[in-house]
Formats: C-alpha cells, sequence, structure tokens
C-alpha cells in the first residue's frame, strides 16, 4: 500500500487496481495540503481494511464487469452510507448501471480516462453535499442467536422496545425488522399482522422506496414499528441481496434507531447484514454448549470480520449453580474470553405470559429483571456514545 499522508483530517481513500493512475490522484491530493491513502487492489480485495472506515471519502475505481468487484462496492456503500461520500471511477457503464449505482447511494460518477484534478474536484464536491446533509446518525442493533430457541427474538423485541421508550413520546423513531423472513416470530409475539409481502418486491426492488415501505410497516400500540413478513413457513423463501440492502437502506433512513431480529441460519446476506450493523449481539443461553456456540460464534465473526466486534448476552442467566456443574457468571466470562457483553435474568413466567398475551414484557411487569438487565446492556452503551 501507497500511503500519503498530511495534517490530522481524515484521508481520502482511494481503491482499484489501476495503482499508477490513483497514485496520482494521490500525489495531488497531498499538494493541496489532503491527505490520501491508496489501497492498489481490486474492491472486492479491499473492501474490509480498516483505513476504509475512518475515510473522509472513497474513490472506487473499478471494472464494472466484474460481479464480484459491484457486489463489493455495494457492501461498501451500505457500510459507509451516512459516514463517508463513495465515488466510482469506471470506464463501461450503461443507463441499467448508472441506475444501480443511484440506487445503491454512489454520490458520483466518473468515466475513465480521467485527470487527477477532476477526480479531486469530484471529491470535494460530494464533501460538501455530504457536509450539508442532515447526520443520518441511524442506530442499528443486530440479534443473532448462537442457538436455537436461546431467546435472541425476545431480546430483539424488549430492546426496541426499550429504545421506544426512551424516544420521545409520540415519535415512531424505532423500527423492529424481522430478517427471519421463513419463520419469523416478531409479528406474533407482538400479536401484530406483518405486512411485508416480498413476492411483491421481488421481481421488482426498484419499485421500494419510503412510501412502498411505509405501506409494509405494522404499528404497535406503543408506537414501536415493525418490518415482518407475511409468512411462507412450508416454502423456502429466496430473498435477493439487493432486496435485503435496500429495505434495510431505507429503513435506516426512515428510523432513527434500528433493531434487527437476524436468523441464525447464515443467508447470503447475512455478513453484508451485520457489517451495516452498528452493534451486533450474539445471543446465547446459559448451558455449556450454549456458552461454546456463544464463543465459536462471535470468535469465528471477529476472525472473518473484525470490524464486527460481535459482543455475546447470555441470556437466561441463572446466580446459583447452573444444574450442579458449578457455572458462575466467572465461569461464563472465561468461557466466553472477553467478549461477554452482559447477561439477563431467567424468568420463563414473565416472558411466557408477555408471548402468550402479545404484550412487551413492560406490559405484563414493568421493570422486571430481564428489561432491567436489558437496559444495563443496551442503553448504557447508547447514553455512552
Ligand atoms: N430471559 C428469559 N427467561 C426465560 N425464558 C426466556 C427468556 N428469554 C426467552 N425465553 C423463552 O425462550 C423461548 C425462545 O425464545 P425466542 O423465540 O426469543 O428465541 P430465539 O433465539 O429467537 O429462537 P429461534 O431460534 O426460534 O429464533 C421462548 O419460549 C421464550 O419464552
Ligand atoms: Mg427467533
Amino acid at each position: 500500500m501507497t500511503e500519503t499522508r498530511q495534517g490530522n483530517g481524515s484521508a481520502i481513500v482511494l481503491i482499484g487496481p489501476d495503482g499508477a493512475f490513483l497514485n496520482s490522484v494521490a500525489a495531488a491530493i497531498t499538494q493541496n495540503a489532503g491527505a490520501a491513502v491508496v489501497i492498489p487492489e481490486a474492491v472486492e480485495a479491499a473492501a474490509r481494511r480498516p483505513e476504509i472506515d475512518g475515510a473522509a471519502a472513497v474513490v472506487v475505481e473499478l471494472d464494472a464487469r466484474r460481479r464480484e468487484s459491484l457486489v463489493a462496492l455495494q457492501g461498501l456503500a451500505l457500510r459507509l452510507f451516512g459516514r463517508a461520500p463513495v465515488l466510482v471511477l469506471t470506464d463501461s457503464v450503461d443507463d441499467a448501471l448508472i441506475r444501480w449505482f443511484l440506487q445503491i447511494r454512489i454520490s458520483d460518477l466518473l468515466r475513465k480516462p480521467v485527470e487527477p484534478k477532476d477526480v479531486i474536484k469530484a471529491c470535494l464536491r460530494a464533501l460538501k453535499a455530504s457536509a450539508s446533509l442532515p447526520d443520518d446518525g441511524s442506530q442499528i442493533f443486530s440479534f443473532i442467536p448462537a442457538a436455537g430457541g436461546v431467546g435472541a427474538t425476545t431480546l430483539a423485541i424488549e430492546t426496541a422496545m426499550l429504545l421506544r421508550r426512551a424516544a420521545p413520546r409520540e415519535s415512531d423513531s424505532v423500527c423492529l425488522v424481522d430478517l427471519d423472513f421463513q419463520n419469523g416470530a416478531c409479528a406474533d409475539y407482538l400479536d401484530l399482522e406483518p405486512r411485508l409481502d416480498l413476492a411483491e418486491i421481488g421481481p421488482h426492488p426498484e419499485r421500494l422506496d419510503l412510501q412502498l415501505l411505509e405501506i409494509m410497516l405494522t404499528r404497535h400500540a406503543s408506537g414501536l414499528m415493525l418490518l415482518a413478513a407475511k409468512g411462507q413457513p412450508a416454502q423456502s423463501p429466496k430473498v435477493d441481496t439487493d432486496v435485503v440492502v435496500r429495505l434495510l437502506d431505507l429503513v435506516s433512513t426512515r428510523f432513527e434507531s434500528v433493531v434487527l431480529d437476524v436468523p441464525r441460519f447464515w443467508m447470503p446476506w447475512t455478513d453484508q447484514v451485520l457489517l451495516g450493523s452498528n452493534r451486533v449481539y450474539v445471543v446465547t443461553d446459559m448451558t455449556v454448549p450454549g456458552l461454546r456456540l456463544g464463543r465459536r460464534m462471535a470468535t469465528s465473526l471477529s476472525e472473518r470480520l473484525p470490524e464486527l466486534k460481535p459482543r455475546v448476552i447470555v441470556n437466561r442467566f441463572e446466580q446459583q449453580m447452573l444444574f450442579g456443574t458449578g457455572l458462575r457468571r466467572a465461569d461464563v466470562e472465561r468461557a466466553l474470553e472477553g467478549y461477554l457483553e452482559g447477561t439477563v435474568a431467567n424468568n420463563y413466567k414473565l416472558v411466557r405470559e408477555a408471548i402468550d398475551r402479545g404484550l412487551p414484557l413492560d406490559g405484563v411487569k414493568s421493570g422486571s429483571n430481564v428489561s432491567t438487565d436489558l437496559k444495563r446492556i443496551v442503553l448504557a452503551q447508547t447514553a455512552a456514545e
């Protein structure tokens, strides 16, 4: 990697196989007292580099005929959305592709051959435009279970409810999204009708806009908004990554806080969804296999996607020794090798009653041990940010 840095501001990151050209752009940027970093690799190889996350702007030079480059570009655009503009530099584009670049929120498109000074001008324009936009600042919390039935859905719903209560009374600023398109339980747990019609969106993802999203949301009496698919339990729904990314992009534009109930089985879009989240909670329960699975999932996620920083929540925590195995909090911490974010009390009666009556936990009993524990985990961090 060639790196040219000046000043303390964050750098413009230039990614692409044409290292010689990108270096000439970087040299021109530094001459103008800016800072630039060149990663002379195709975007699919460079997309996970840590320098990208602190970038002021990212310029991606690519061959638009390479599908893997386009997929990586989309992931990058999603990750940086609202944080840094992404510009594309390429030579072969048709109208359909230009439209797609717009959809994935590419700030500007430059056609090769192009002069370094034109790239700089485009970057400055994009930086100026993004600075004048209000900070989208939405927070995305993902909950993913390490094993079946550990309570990920329960904790996702309660987190959404906590965030809802912490927001101004009349605002509908929090959305819970059930990404388990096949066996989602959020709508049932809240006794709501799911309205997301994937069969309608599937063939025409480009039609998906804020207006259509509005029709597919369901409002809970608390003010929480739910996006959940009309269930198709006997079919395996094939939902394209494009559709999921676009849905989440719209949801995060529309809402300040978004909570995702992510299914345990890996989908082609799971990595991208997690990468687009501000916080990823792996949920497990307080059993020996549960702790092992929790650690395994957190370790493998952070090895593969280091910027995720997954944290583990141990649900159904019991103070006393567990089933005579002598498992205590210190053992739980040790078993999770530093990934433990917190524990949530076991309260079967309360959770069961809430589910059966289609109520949030506070609707059954306010200030329960389950919601106090969760509040400590979720709201303490929100306040610290
Ligand atoms: N803190 C808790 N105390 C007691 N019971 C709980 C707690 N959290 C969840 N449960 C119970 O565990 C069961 C599974 O919960 P939930 O559906 O939230 O799990 P999940 O991880 O989403 O499962 P799935 O793998 O089906 O997606 C439910 O019956 C729920 O009542
Ligand atoms: Mg679930």
